[in-house]
């Protein structure tokens, strides 16, 4: 049982810690969790650049925890509210650098969360190493599980292969950090928040495993970059942040961004998610008509419709994919795209017609 939308704090920022504001939240409430924990740095002592300038790292005390347990346990808490309030078929994100994701990571698949991929985001403009002591740390690991092993989230492959221009998206994704007119300021024209992600990430996040009107929640908003994308792609969030300073950066964001139009929020499906259309039904409709003519396209054989939506060619009987795999002498045959029918004397694809019923269904008022 999923619990209704309308119970849940849709597209605010709730403050405090997001342990207890989570276990506040009905449980099976949630779509997607996108969340970017604390990194647990360590550092010790200040990192300056060669013209000894200070490096703004991630000193904040959000991000000290006195050892590596007090870490594990935090994480363990943050993890079981998380994985409670997503629905069956929920999935999560998580965000984080060498210093923490192992650890994260060991504790998702102690949680029974269900790993799916691991996806390097390989940072196009890496600050250097400025020490010269080690590899220049140019890439962050994003996880992405589901809730359990029996779940089935949403994955919009299509989408992304279109995002691609054509090519299947793979799990390195080259995208710059957070810079210029996006990076937000303080008043003193400093960064408002260490740790910003870039909005293209979660563009790529977003657009990739959820649906317009899913509910995607994000237990550390920090600047809000997570609501600004789910806003803009009409999708509903729910942010938790503990920071006051970093909730306004965040409240004044959201304020200004606007949803894209509800048409260009459409992506390319999948086929097995486009609703079926027997061959029968274009017989009914009379789009094609008993006694007419088939082609395969190949130019190689006919056959021909019968009444009852199937062909008759060379003694072979059957539907369209069984009489195009007989006549071919091939083990199995798509005939939505093996056969034509010809119209003015041109040679039509009966795909066309499978689109047209297609396009009628997506058109009815839901
Ligand atoms: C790595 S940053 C997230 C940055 C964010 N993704 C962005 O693009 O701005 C982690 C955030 O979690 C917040 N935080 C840390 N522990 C928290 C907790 N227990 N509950 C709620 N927020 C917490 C911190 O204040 C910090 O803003």
């Amino acid at each position: 049982m999923t619990t209704s939308k309308a119970a849940l704090p849709l597209n605010q920022i709730l403050d405090g810690d997001c342990v207890e504001r989570m276990n506040a939240l009905p449980e099976n409430s949630v779509d997607l969790i996108f969340a970017d924990p604390p990194y647990n740095l360590q550092l010790k002592g200040d990192l300056h650049r060669p013209d000894n300038s200070k490096v703004d790292a991630v000193d904040d005390h959000w991000d000290q925890f006195d050892s590596f347990r007090v870490y594990d346990e935090f994480s363990n808490a943050w993890l079981k509210a998380a994985q409670r309030i997503l629905k069956p078929d929920g999935a999560i994100w998580v965000i984080g650098s060498y210093h923490n994701i192992f650890r994260v990571g060991t504790a998702m698949q102690n949680a029974g969360f269900w790993m799916l991929n691991d996806v390097i985001w390989r940072k196009s403009n890496p600050m250097p190493n400025f020490r010269g002591k080690r590899f220049t740390n140019a890439h962050e690991t994003l996880i992405w599980a589901s809730k359990t092993e029996k779940s089935k989230p949403t994955f919009n492959y299509e989408a992304l292969k279109a995002l691609n221009e054509g090519i299947q998206m793979r799990s390195d994704w080259v995208l710059p950090l957070c810079t210029g007119h996006e990076r937000l300021k303080n008043e003193d024209g400093d960064k408002a928040h260490p740790t910003q992600k870039p909005e293209s990430l979660l563009h790529r996040v977003l657009v990739a495993t959820t649906n317009p009107g899913d509910v995607v929640l994000d237990p550390f908003f920090g600047t809000g970059t997570t609501g600004a994308v789910a806003k803009k792609l009409g999708r509903d969030f729910i942010g938790i942040e503990r920071e006051e300073e970093y909730r306004k950066v965040a409240t004044a964001r959201l304020r200004d961004v606007r949803k894209y139009d509800r048409s260009s929020l459409e992506v390319t499906q999948s086929k097995r998610a486009e609703p079926r259309v027997p061959f029968g039904q274009i017989v009914e409709r009379g789009m094609l008509n008993p006694g007419e003519n088939l082609f395969s396209l190949n130019g190689r054989h006919k056959a021909k419709v019968r009444a009852d939506g199937t062909l008759i060619g060379d003694d072979v009987k059957g539907s369209i994919h069984q009489v195009g795999a007989a006549l071919e002498g091939a083990p199995s045959c798509n005939g939505w795209t093996y056969w034509g029918y010809k119209s003015e004397g041109k040679m039509v694809p009966i795909d066309l017609l499978r689109q047209q019923v297609r396009a009628e269904m997506s058109d009815r008022p839901n």
